[in-house]
């Protein structure tokens, strides 16, 4: 049998919702040795990601670590130690993520009502507490940050509501941490998830999450510690389903217990490690600054070439940008011809919105001015290729425009 080609990696500019692409650093301390799990090294490595965490996500909360598998994993690995069979959630959903909430809790069993708005639009705070006073149910679960509609849902209102209802608030900021600000404590959020390869801008593969002690407290009701580990004395008749997402359980594994669940995945953390260092030492507010100017300087340039942006202005996510594809035009042909001759990747989108917009992320390392300018660059000359009539030579004005006079941006 031949021997499989040497990998090949070609080098990309990534502006989708994610993966994008990661610091050097990062990459740097994920090609570091190898420690064992309870090497007091990697372990004090485990210990310090909790406290870099915890400042990321603005909380004061004692639990904040990551879950192992894509963002999801630490949805599923929240909705499934909170919700037992049965128990009412309400899931507003304004996009294709509001349904990933949806299809999670159904499978925990619970009884799952959800509301839906326009995608492209967001849903007005009062409708969802009118909801939350009708339903009264045990979990609220929304999303922050919708990459597939653009949207980003405003959450303090409704935290707020929750915590007065005693409803317990379960959040999806997967694609707003690191971004934009999301005040976890602030806005009351009792449960907290995000992913690695959006704005935080390390690979894909852990879900860091942060809860309180409202959520702590249902998981010691439930906690049952695996068999062959401890005495039988921890089993709950209201036991976890998933013993991979079982909160109750990965928190002893991130304390100075140390029970031992799964091995924790060794350069995952290292590279989480060096990118919360990263956003810390930018400085939160200085990050969602340049989040912000760039993603002006985008939509200034696509503007100026004379496309039109998808969804509710108001209420755009500022870390992606969705652009209405011309009449006519070919999204996806449009996609990979930036793709081949440009080394430029940009999204499509999902369901009724596939072939009608293009998502372009401004995420974390990509989120700079060099990749924004290129896009732009691309974009034009990709979309004169395909004969759309536009603005041609005014994309890259524009978004310079914004980049030399910043005031205008911020
Ligand atoms: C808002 C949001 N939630 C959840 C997910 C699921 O993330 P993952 O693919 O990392 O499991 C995504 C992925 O794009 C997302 O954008």
């Amino acid at each position: 049998m031949e021997p499989a080609n040497q990998l090949h990696v070609p080098i990309r500019t990534i502006m989708t919702p994610g993966p994008v692409e990661v610091d050097p650093r990062v990459l740097q301390a994920m090609s570091s040795s190898i420690l064992g799990q309870f090497d007091p090294n990697f372990t004090s490595i485990m210990n310090e990601t909790m406290v870099l965490l915890r400042r990321v996500l603005e909380t004061e909360n004692h639990w904040a670590f990551p879950v192992d598998g894509t963002s999801r994993a630490g949805i599923e690995a929240m909705l499934c130690s909170v919700i037992e069979e049965g128990d009412k959630v309400l899931i507003p959903s304004f996009g294709r993520f509001g349904g990933l909430l949806t299809e999670i809790a159904e499978r925990c069993g619970a009884d799952v009502y959800v509301t839906h708005c326009e995608w492209g639009q967001v849903f007005e705070p009062q409708d969802v507490i009118k909801q939350l006073k009708k339903i009264q149910p045990k979990v609220l679960a929304m999303v922050h940050g919708d990459t597939s509609t653009g949207r980003m849902q405003p959450l303090e209102e409704i935290g707020n509501a929750c915590r007065e209802l005693d409803v317990i608030f379960v959040v999806d900021a997967v694609a707003t941490v690191a971004g934009t600000p999301v005040k976890t404590d602030e806005w009351k959020i009792d449960g907290l998830i995000t992913g690695t390869q959006k704005c935080l801008s390390v690979p894909a593969g852990m879900a860091p999450l942060t809860y309180n002690h409202r959520i702590e407290e249902i998981l010691q009701e439930r906690k049952s510690i695996e068999r062959g580990l401890n005495s039988e004395k921890h089993r709950s008749s209201r036991r976890i389903r998933s013993n991979y997402f079982d909160l109750s359980q990965l928190q002893d594994y991130w304390s100075p217990t140390r029970l031992n669940h799964h091995t924790e995945a060794t350069t995952m953390l290292y590279g989480l490690y060096e990118g919360l260092r990263l956003i810390l030492e930018e400085g939160l507010e200085q990050r969602f600054q340049r989040h912000r100017l760039n993603e002006k300087a985008l939509v200034a340039g696509v503007q100026a070439m004379g496309l039109s942006l998808f969804g509710n202005e108001q209420w755009k996510l500022p870390t992606v940008t969705c652009v209405r594809i011309p009449e006519g035009v070919d999204g996806d042909s449009v996609r990979a011809m930036l793709l081949n001759e440009f080394a430029i990747e940009i999204a499509s989108s999902f369901g009724s919105l596939h072939g009608k917009i293009w998502r372009i992320g401004t995420m974390g390392y990509s989120c700079q001015k060099r990749n924004v300018l290129l896009t732009l660059a691309g974009l034009e000359a990709v979309l004169i290729r395909h004969k759309v009539n536009i603005h041609s030579g005014e994309a890259v004005q524009a978004a310079l425009d914004v980049y030399q006079n910043k005031s205008l941006a911020v």
